[in-house]
């Protein structure tokens, strides 16, 4: 439809700036510098959408950059149903770029897109997405604005290659750090091998966070079906630009707004599909941090609840073995999501961006090929999701049992009398830096039966919490073939690692959990069928600890930016999304007509 044919029933947000009667002066005031680069009246006051287009790419963002590309096949399609496409810059994000950390960003990013959101004259707005913490970012701003939103994600890079292997982009990275432990390669080979996984413009081919957040945004309703998975160079990818454009004119003519799609069965469709897909560790984090601002409740609890009996389907690294060009390939989201209903797991009635259901949107997608996602029958492994673990370490931490290897239940879980159970000696680093200094230090008697730690990477303590909880052991102990120990902190760990790391301890040791408590030597016990991961110290040794800690509390680095010491006075902790707590009252702030 044009917008002549909607004139006579809507007004636009936007002409509160640029056609208000009311108030001519400001009118002018608001129109006079935005034709002063060539647009007519005509087109600002005619009754047209205005349609921004929230731009994530630029040359510091790698993984976004091609949306510079994109965004002109966006606008044709905007131009095309009648709208006019206003392009802004989001703050950049790129995860292996940012010092100390990408995730300080995501919720700096967030808050000047709620402003851009609310304080320009715009009617909807296109999220360009890709590279881990925009497509978050991006989503909880629509969430708190609630503005008609569409999200076109970039799409991953091509496969990467090296010597007739598949090298999945993060992923390698850990294989490489092995080679160069082991003595098998030296420093250049290390950068080629990892280069090799990144052979195009795009974002993460392994289903690492990128996919994963892409995935799920897909999941939730919010971009076109089987848009996610497009690898950033195909000609679909400019396809779906533009159909993505044309459709965002609509959803406003529509007033189809974020709060009618992320739904609490939207959240619990995206739970679901992370398990199937072999999603990210971050994935509670951001979707819980999106549900929070859009008012949905939903809260770590049900990751394990909705999620964890979800078997896994898609075969990509980190889990499986290939990588985004075969996701695409065999189906992508519609693929999965479909596979999923025909088993009753998804909620079929939520609503999506194009207007339908994602029943509706999935129903006929079959998956092309059976080895890249599979039949609920045949799954890579059953019971794919997380568990969530508490005890007098953590309130909440998660873990993805399904990355457990043999060698790993070998060792660990294989006591016939308690299958699930393991216990050891915790040797415990404060952070990446002491860890990397330390590791091999011989005087921590780190063997097969010791359980690392690290505390001091969460929201407050690192800041913006680490990507670093998935520790090598020793390179010593790599020698004689132990290539990974248990693993527990209160940091993330990224999605391209596949270590059944215990993570996300929540609260953190910087903000009093029970991290801050533990010491180099005590016996730790974590039970997987309980849920449980406790130090076995007497409860009166425990008490004398947190005395001690109230005297010296736990270090924390000083802030070496404004916006490190700002967010650390309001962030919440990494079960709640990592929010800004203040933000969440927020809601819903922009009334449309
Ligand atoms: Fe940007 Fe992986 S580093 S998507
Ligand atoms: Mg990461």
């Amino acid at each position: 439809m044009t917008a002549e044919g909607h004139e006579a029933r809507k007004r636009l947000r936007s002409q509160d700036w640029f056609d208000n009667p009311d108030s001519p002066g400001m009118t002018a005031l608001y129109v006079e510098r935005y034709l002063n680069w060539g647009l007519t009246r005509d087109e600002l006051q005619s009754g047209r959408p205005i349609i921004g287009i929230a731009q994530t790419g630029s040359d510091l963002t790698p993984c976004n950059r091609h949306h510079l590309e994109l965004a002109h096949r966006v606008r044709e399609g905007i131009r095309e149903m009648g709208g006019i496409a206003f392009e802004f810059p989001v703050h950049p994000i790129q995860e292996t770029g940012k010092r100390p950390t990408a995730a300080l960003d995501r919720n700096l990013a967030y808050l000047g897109l709620v402003e851009v959101l609310y304080g320009y004259p715009l009617d909807g707005v296109v999220l360009t997405t890709g590279c881990d913490k925009t497509t978050p970012a991006c989503l909880m701003a629509a969430a708190t604005v609630n503005l008609p939103a569409i999200v076109l994600s970039g799409g991953p890079m091509l496969n990467g290659w090296f010597k007739g292997e598949r090298t999945g982009s993060g992923t390698i990275i850990w294989k490489a750090r092995e080679l160069l432990a082991a003595g098998e390669i030296d420093a250049a080979g290390f950068v080629e091998l990892v280069a090799s996984s990144a052979p195009s413009p795009g974002h993460c081919n392994t289903m690492g966070t990128a996919s994963t957040m892409n995935s799920l945004a897909e999941a939730l309703g919010m971009s076109l079906p089987g848009s996610a998975a497009i690898p950033a160079p195909h000609r679909d990818r400019g396809r779906v630009a533009y159909l993505t454009g044309k459709r965002i004119v609509e959803m406003v003519w529509d007033d189809l707004k974020p709060s009618d799609i992320l739904t609490r069965a939207a959240f619990e469709n995206a739970i679901v599909v992370n398990s199937a897909i072999g999603g990210s560790t971050n994935a509670p984090i951001h979707i819980n941090a999106i549900a929070r601002h859009v008012g949905v409740g939903l809260d770590v609890a049900d990751w394990e609840a909705v999620g964890h009996r979800v078997p896994l389907l898609v075969d990509l690294q980190p889990a499986g073995r290939f990588l985004g060009e075969e996701y695409h390939r065999a189906g992508g989201v519609p693929a999965v999501v479909n596979e999923l209903m025909r088993h009753g797991l998804i909620q079929e009635d939520a609503l999506t961006v194009n207007g339908r259901t994602i029943g509706a949107n999935c129903r006929d997608t079959v998956s092309e090929d059976a080895e890249v996602i599979r039949s609920f029958d045949d799954p890579l492994v059953q019971d794919a999701g997380f568990i969530v673990l508490t005890g007098n370490l953590f309130e909440s931490a998660i873990m993805k049992t399904s990355v457990i290897d043999d060698d790993f239940r070998k060792r660990y879980l294989s006591d016939p009398e308690q299958p699930n159970v393991f216990e050891g000696r915790a040797v415990v680093f404060e952070g990446p830096e002491d860890y990397h200094d330390r590791i091999d230090d011989p005087s921590l008697e780190i063997d097969e039966s010791t359980i690392l730690f690290t505390r001091g990477n969460g929201p407050l303590g690192y800041p913006g919490s680490a990507e670093v909880v998935n520790m090598q052991p020793p390179a010593a102990l790599i020698k004689r073939g132990v290539h990974s120990l248990p693993c527990v902190g209160d940091g993330r760990q990224s999605g391209t690692s596949g270590s059944p790391s215990i993570l996300n301890a929540s609260p953190e040791a910087a903000a009093g959990g029970g991290l801050a408590l533990l010491r180099t030597g005590d016996r730790v016990r974590i039970d997987l069928d309980a849920g449980t991961a406790d130090m076995l110290v007497p409860d009166e040794q425990l008490a004398e600890r947190r005395a001690t800690l109230r005297d010296t509390p736990f270090p924390v680095p000083e802030s070496q930016t404004p916006w490190q010491e700002i967010q650390r006075s309001m962030v919440g902790q990494l079960s709640d999304g990592m929010v800004l707590e203040p933000a969440v009252v927020y809601q819903r702030i922009v009334q449309t007509k």
